[in-house]
């Protein structure tokens, strides 16, 4: 993905279609912010403010229409989706509880089985605003790579200046298992516990500036306002109470530790026959520790939930089911041109079988289309043919179909 090389946080804002009735904005606060350094951007108003109204069910049943599989998750996330922002929504009605534990959320699974796209599903559906980076870009001084107290300061980004509306996002951390510095995992430096440090105020009750202490231009924006405003620079912050945070990694090898801690309680046999999907399901922090994070970190993560790997069927049902599927964005292409295509199942079967041997989950789908399409593609709009079927046949022989088709033509 574009954002991975990048490292940039990939943001986005709220979407309308497809949320029901039951999310709703009321009026906000305005806020200038800075995109750049020296470009202010006012953000239009009246701002939403926050509702919330939606039931677990609802959410899951949600993702359903984009995500296949992964039903443990989608439960778990829904009932700590709901939970976080039911909170919300009574403690901005003045309704204010005495205790409450964050329901920040740790999701565990390979690469490519929709975990990003459960949450960017998720927040587009709740209409908060969200951001999602990968924790590699991060440094402990904040001088190289970047600040965590940038993530913040991108959801205001994305909360178009909003201070109330940023206050209330979700903050999506992928690569979390990179942060991981001792034991089997192998972990890069030191330099990932102080991120995870770093992390830990934020994760529960901190403020972060609006302007960054690094961003010279800010700073001294800031002052020159305030100047002639004729008062101090404003120390204008972000409360991050009420921001959920989503954390995910791959944590690859921690199957093998879990299967070893198993054995010294459980039966041999029985641990033996787990696989590698069943044994990321019982991962426990003493799993996540010995891997290399810090346990305040994992503290703060009460909510896990393990994504499974997507086999051959699962990946056909991504291309025939979703309404994400990559089909679309094919379909859209060739007709750009007039050209109609039609996906037959078997063929769509031979496209999930490639794909799943290239061990990437469903962006094997991408790797294995861009192969098959890549001459139809080049060829096709210059050529008579109007119409064409995607059989197994083309799957497995493009090149030679193609011929066929210009044949034909
Ligand atoms: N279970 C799924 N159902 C439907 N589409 C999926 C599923 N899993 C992945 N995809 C598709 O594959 C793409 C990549 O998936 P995603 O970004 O969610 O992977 P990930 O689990 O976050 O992987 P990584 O650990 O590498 O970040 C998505 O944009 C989506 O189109
Ligand atoms: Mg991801």
């Amino acid at each position: 993905m574009a954002n991975k090389q990048s490292g940039h946080p990939e943001a986005l804002g709220p979407i309308t279609s497809g949320i029901p009735k039951n999310v709703r904005g009321k009026r906000g606060t305005k806020h200038d912010v800075l995109v750049k350094p020296g470009v202010t951007e006012t953000a239009a108003e009246p701002k939403a403010e926050f509702s919330f109204n939606l039931k677990p069910n609802e959410i899951a049943k949600h993702l359903n229409r984009f995500v296949i599989g992964q039903t443990e998750a989608k439960k778990v996330l829904s009932v700590a989706l709901c939970d976080h922002f039911q909170h919300v929504r009574m403690t901005l009605e003045g309704n204010v509880a005495q205790f409450y534990q964050k329901q920040n959320v740790l999701l565990l699974g390979p690469t490519g089985v929709g975990k990003t796209h459960l949450i960017r599903s998720a927040a587009e559906l709740i209409g908060v605003p969200f951001v999602k980076a990968d924790a590699t870009k991060f440094s402990e001084t904040g001088y190289v790579g970047g600040d965590v107290d940038d993530l913040v300061r991108d959801l205001l980004r994305r909360a178009g200046g909003d201070v109330k509306k940023a206050e209330h996002g979700i903050i999506y951390l992928d690569e979390v298992d990179k942060l991981a510095t001792r034991g089997e995992s192998g972990g890069r430096d030191v330099s990932g516990r102080g991120v995870q440090t770093n992390l830990l105020k934020l994760m529960e009750d901190g403020d972060v500036p609006v302007v960054s202490p690094n961003d010279m231009t800010g700073q001294l924006q800031n002052a020159m306002q305030a100047m002639r405003g004729g008062g101090v620079p404003q120390a204008e912050t972000i409360n991050t109470r009420h921001i959920l945070f989503i954390v995910s990694g791959a944590f690859s090898g921690m199957d093998q530790l879990i299967r070893h801690r198993l054995i010294q309680t459980e039966k041999p046999t029985k641990v033996q026959r787990m696989s590698v999907d069943d044994l990321y399901t019982q991962a426990a922090t003493a799993d996540l520790v010995q891997y290399g994070l810090e346990p305040e970190f994992i503290g703060r993560l009460p909510v896990r939930v393990a994504c499974h790997g997507l086999d051959s069927d699962d990946l056909f049902d991504v291309l025939r089911k979703s309404e994400s599927s990559l089909i679309h964005q094919y379909e859209r292409a060739f007709a750009a041109y007039g050209i109609e295509v039609e996906f037959k199942d078997e063929g769509l079967r031979r496209l999930a079988a490639k794909a799943s041997e290239e061990n990437t989950g469903a962006r094997g789908l991408m790797t294995v289309c861009e192969q098959v399409f890549r001459d139809l593609k080049f060829k096709l709009p210059t050529s008579k043919v109007k119409r064409f079927a995607v059989t197994a046949k083309l799957v497995d022989d493009p090149v030679g179909e193609l011929k066929r088709l210009l044949k034909g033509a």
